[in-house]
């Protein structure tokens, strides 16, 4: 007997769900690996959000994503995340503090595909307000640095980070054709975008999957927003060298062409990384069907 599939999503679900969206906790989540259950210094605020009703609802590489239903921000918590080893990045808020940086320089110079942050203040009063967490420790946790509080993006990665090898899972195989052309529309619209960034001298420098969040405009429209700006550059000024380095390696990590001639890269990361995007949802474009029936398959395996 056939299994009978799931019906793929379709652009009018697909808006439903970024309008009203129903978080999810990720703690259950059999697909996420090594995700880190928590940190002594953490303690109290977790488990006063906890109390308040926020989940960790996405896991990156360094940091966990908190929501709470019905609030309009999100709290990315230093490591929280999965990975070989998220602890490591704990207590370690230069690399939020770099993030917040960038986010507001990318916004001030009209670029709005990121989240904006909350000022320090309005972060202290977030937790306070709407996590229950104690004014002092609220207070120490923003001005270390172990928070990064920010735009809610409602809408569906265009992948999952999951601390395995392959280190991703694709959440757009389950769209229907409709959907994923409009995906591809939105990517190419990102980006120009980001090409018009990277000519001012902004760069993300890490525009993969997971931190491509597919969304809805205003006007109901599909677009692509970027999230994790952790290793972005502004050229117009010195960059941390744990920046610098990380980029340096992600070139080759990531397998940026170079011309054959002269060894140089013939795009930058930014380039290259939403091509390699792009070009995966052209291809996926025509097979989605089979390809979610394969996974389907395939899932009793795991
Ligand atoms: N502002 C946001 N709104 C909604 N989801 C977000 C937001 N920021 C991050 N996420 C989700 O959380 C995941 C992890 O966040 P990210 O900033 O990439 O952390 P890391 O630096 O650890 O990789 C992302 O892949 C994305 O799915
Ligand atoms: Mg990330």
């Amino acid at each position: 007997m056939k299994p009978t599939l799931p019906q793929p999503l379709s652009k009018r679900r697909f808006q439903e769900m970024a309008r009203e969206p129903a978080l999810v906790s990720i703690d259950g989540d059999r697909r996420v690996y090594h995700l880190a259950s928590g940190y002594w210094v953490y303690d109290e605020m977790l488990s006063a959000l906890k109390n308040s009703g926020w989940i960790r609802f996405a896991p990156g590489f360094k940091a966990g994503l908190y929501g709470k239903a019905g609030c309009q921000h999100c709290i990315k918590i230093l490591g929280m995340g999965v990975g070989e080893n998220p602890l490591y990045f704990c207590e370690r808020g230069y690399y939020l503090e770099h993030e917040r940086r960038l986010l507001e320089r990318f916004r001030s110079r009209g670029f709005v595909f990121g989240p904006k942050a909350l000022s320090t203040e309005d972060s202290i009063r977030l937790l306070v307000d709407q996590g229950g967490v104690p004014a002092r420790q609220a207070e120490l946790r923003v001005t270390r640095n172990d928070v990064l509080i920010m735009d809610f993006i409602s809408g569906v990665p265009l992948a999952i980070q999951t601390g395995q090898y392959v280190n991703y899972d694709l959440e757009i195989v389950g769209f229907d054709r409709e959907l994923l052309a409009e995906v591809l529309a939105a990517l190419q619209q990102l980006h120009r975008e980001l090409d018009q960034a990277n000519g001012l001298g902004l760069l993300h420098n890490d525009p993969m999957p997971p931190n491509i969040i597919l969304s809805l405009n205003d006007a109901g429209e599909l677009t692509a927003r970027l999230v994790d700006f952790e290793l972005a550059q502004d050229l117009s000024e010195p960059s941390p060298d744990y920046v610098n380095n990380s980029v340096a390696e992600l070139y080759s990590e990531r397998d940026v062409p170079r011309n054959s001639k002269t060894g140089r890269h013939t795009k930058n990361l930014d380039q290259h990384l939403l091509d390699e995007s792009i070009r995966l949802v052209r291809d996926l474009l025509p097979i989605a069907g089979q390809v979610r029936s394969l996974a389907e398959a395939l899932d009793g395996y795991r």
